[in-house]
Formats: structure tokens, C-alpha cells, sequence
């Protein structure tokens, strides 16, 4: 695309949203943000008071009809994102798209046939895949440092409550595909290969306030897996935890191990004459943890649009991993190993 500042409407203007929206309004090269939108009036406004943007729409159909808008960035509720993309890419607007890619694979290969029909860039919001301390890791297991990968374990534990659409499973995938789409997107990426059987356990510990309107809302859950490679691996996911953002990665292979992220905040730790313990700071958010990655993977994707060359995180990457989140709620109902290649 040779055009001068690609044109870009954030659709979804919550909590993921906004990063993007604000990215793109500091500045992301080449780019230029054009409108918001949000259902919700007056978040579309304020959005867009804020972003100092003249443009804000309620319904992401004036967007995706906004000639001056030539990509979207959709950051809605998951339920959302089938119905968006596909309208999109049929007026031939390049995408990205946040995690979980969507509800069913059935709706994430729909997405990707039509962007593919259309012609159009379809990028997933994978961000750790531009985070510098992943990118080493995954640099340094392709140079052979560690080996050949036999164990990946790989844990997000999120600190705040969950909004209410996500307490429903049925809209949201729950916390495996809320909190550990990503870790399930780490596995693959580390390990090289897609997952073909998972058993998964949850529990609902710290959301009293869930449990009448939604008794299969789990807070917490574990899943191990083997990939086609014979990989295993461990995902670890939880929310409301309270304590800090807690996203560490742990890679065993045959010659080594590594270690990516870190509970402490910073190096600074304090002792006193009273409390004689030495104290550190938790990272706080996903939103300053990443925020860095954020803006590196809405570079990339103004520059894939651009070259069009592929996206780093493609929707393939997003179908694997919907794929393993829908395997890990039915191994949760039903209590069994799932096999991913299960009708
Ligand atoms: N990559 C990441 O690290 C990351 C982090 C958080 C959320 N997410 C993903 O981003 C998406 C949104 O999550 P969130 O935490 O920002 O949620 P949120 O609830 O904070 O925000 C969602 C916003 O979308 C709006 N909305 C609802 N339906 C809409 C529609 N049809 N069209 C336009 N806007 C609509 C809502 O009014 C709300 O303002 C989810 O898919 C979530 O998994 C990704």
C-alpha cells in the first residue's frame, strides 16, 4: 500500500483498546488514527475527546464504511470479533485483530478465508511475540542454546477482577482463553509445534460473586499438554489474584533451561529498622509490563501492510490457539484428555 498514512479505526474502545487507540494517537510511523468506536456513547466520546480525533461512531459498520479508514484494530468482547472481522475484510480493510482470535475454530477459519479472499493483512494480538525478553528466548532456543525444547511451562496471573461478560464462558472462553491465549500462544511459539492432547483442571476460588450467575466460571486453571513434536508442556492461568501481574515463562530443554519474567518489578528492594524484611515491588499491570511490545506489534502491523509482507502472529496462530482453549474447557466439563484432532 503506497498510500501516505494508512488510515486506522480502533474498534472497542475498553481497557485494550485504548492502548492501541492512544499508540496509534502518540504516533505510530506511518500510521494515522481516524476514529474510535464504542456502542457505549459516551465512551466513543470521551475516547475520542481524549485522542483529540474528530471522528467517533457507535457502530463499527461507519467505521468499516469511513472511506478515510483503510485498517481496523478490533479490541472488542471476544463474541465480537467473527462478525467484525468478516465485515471488514469484505470492504477491503486490513486487520488486526486482539486475542482470543474468536469464539469456535469454525469462526477463526472463516476469518482467515476471508481475509485471504479479500486480500487483506489480518494480524493477531499476540503481543509477547514483540516483547524483548521473549524475543530473546525464542531467539536463543533457535540458535540451540538449550538444546531441543522438552518442557515448556508458561503462567499469566492477573490481579484484577474480571469484568462481567467475562465471568460468562459461553461470550468470553473463560480465563484459558482471557488470561492464557497468550501462554498457550508462548507454547507453540517455543516449542515449534501445535498441540495435539491437553487435560485441564479449574476452579472457582476467588469470585464468590460469580458463582449463582455463572457456576462453571472458573478463576483458576492448569493445563498440561503434549505438542506433535512431543513437547510437554504446562499452562498456568488465574485472575483476581490480587498480589501483582504475574507472567513468567520456564523452557527445559535437553542442554539447558531458560527463564523469561519476573514477579519484582525492578531491581529496587528495601529494608527498615522496623520491619527488618526486605521489600520489593510486584509489576502492577499487563498494561505497563507490555506496553512496549503493544507499540512494537502496531509497528509491525502498519509495516505488513505496507510491504505486505506476512504478520508475525497470523491468524493460523490464533485458530491453534482457540483451538486448545476449546479443548481445555471441554477437558474441564468433561474431565478427560482431549485430543485435538477430536471431531
Ligand atoms: N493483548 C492483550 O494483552 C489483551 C489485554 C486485554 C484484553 N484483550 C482482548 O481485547 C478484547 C477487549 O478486552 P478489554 O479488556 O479491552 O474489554 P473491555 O470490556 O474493557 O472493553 C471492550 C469495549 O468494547 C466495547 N464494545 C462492545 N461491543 C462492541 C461492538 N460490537 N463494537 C464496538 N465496541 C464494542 C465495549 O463497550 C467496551 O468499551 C478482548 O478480546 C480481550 O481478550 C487483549
Amino acid at each position: 500500500m503506497d498510500k501516505q498514512e494508512i488510515g486506522i479505526a480502533v474498534i472497542g474502545a475498553g481497557r485494550a483498546g485504548m492502548i492501541h487507540a492512544r499508540n496509534y494517537a502518540r504516533g505510530i510511523a506511518g500510521a494515522r488514527l481516524i476514529a474510535v468506536v464504542d456502542p457505549v456513547g459516551s465512551v466513543a466520546k470521551s475516547a475520542a475527546e481524549e485522542l483529540h480525533l474528530s471522528k467517533f461512531y457507535t457502530d463499527y459498520r461507519e467505521a468499516i464504511a469511513d472511506s478515510e479508514v483503510d485498517a481496523i484494530v478490533v479490541v472488542t468482547p471476544t463474541k465480537y470479533h467473527c462478525e467484525i472481522v468478516c465485515a471488514a475484510a469484505r470492504a477491503g480493510k486490513h486487520i488486526f485483530c486482539e486475542k482470543p482470535m474468536a469464539m469456535t475454530p469454525d469462526e477463526c477459519q472463516q476469518m482467515i478465508n476471508v481475509t485471504q479472499q479479500h486480500g487483506v493483512q489480518l494480524q493477531l494480538g499476540f503481543m509477547r511475540r514483540f516483547d524483548r525478553n521473549f524475543m530473546e528466548a525464542k531467539a536463543a532456543i533457535d540458535a540451540g542454546v538449550i538444546g531441543d525444547v522438552v518442557l515448556v511451562k508458561a503462567l499469566t496471573h492477573g490481579p484484577s477482577i474480571p469484568k462481567e461478560w467475562m465471568y460468562d464462558i459461553s461470550i468470553s472462553g473463560g480465563p484459558l482463553a482471557e488470561v492464557s491465549s497468550h501462554d498457550i500462544d508462548a507454547v507453540r511459539w517455543f516449542s515449534g509445534a501445535d498441540f495435539a492432547e491437553v487435560y485441564a483442571l479449574a476452579g472457582n476460588y476467588r469470585c464468590p460473586d460469580a458463582k449463582d450467575k455463572y457456576p462453571d466460571y472458573y478463576d483458576t486453571v492448569t493445563l498440561s499438554g503434549r505438542m506433535t513434536n512431543g513437547t510437554q508442556c504446562i499452562v498456568e492461568g488465574a485472575v483476581s489474584v490480587g498480589y501483582g501481574y504475574d507472567s513468567r515463562v520456564e523452557i527445559l530443554g535437553t542442554d539447558g533451561i531458560l527463564f523469561v519474567g519476573d514477579l519484582q518489578e525492578g531491581s529496587a528492594r528495601y529494608a527498615s529498622r522496623e520491619q527488618k524484611q526486605l521489600i520489593t515491588k510486584t509489576v502492577n499491570s499487563w498494561q505497563t509490563l507490555f506496553i512496549k511490545a503493544y507499540e512494537e506489534e502496531d509497528t509491525a502491523f502498519i509495516a505488513s501492510i505496507r510491504s505486505g509482507s506476512p504478520v508475525k502472529a497470523s491468524g493460523n496462530d490464533g485458530l491453534e490457539v482457540v483451538k486448545v482453549v476449546n479443548a481445555g474447557n471441554l477437558s474441564i466439563t468433561e474431565k478427560r484428555v482431549v485430543n485435538l484432532n477430536e471431531g
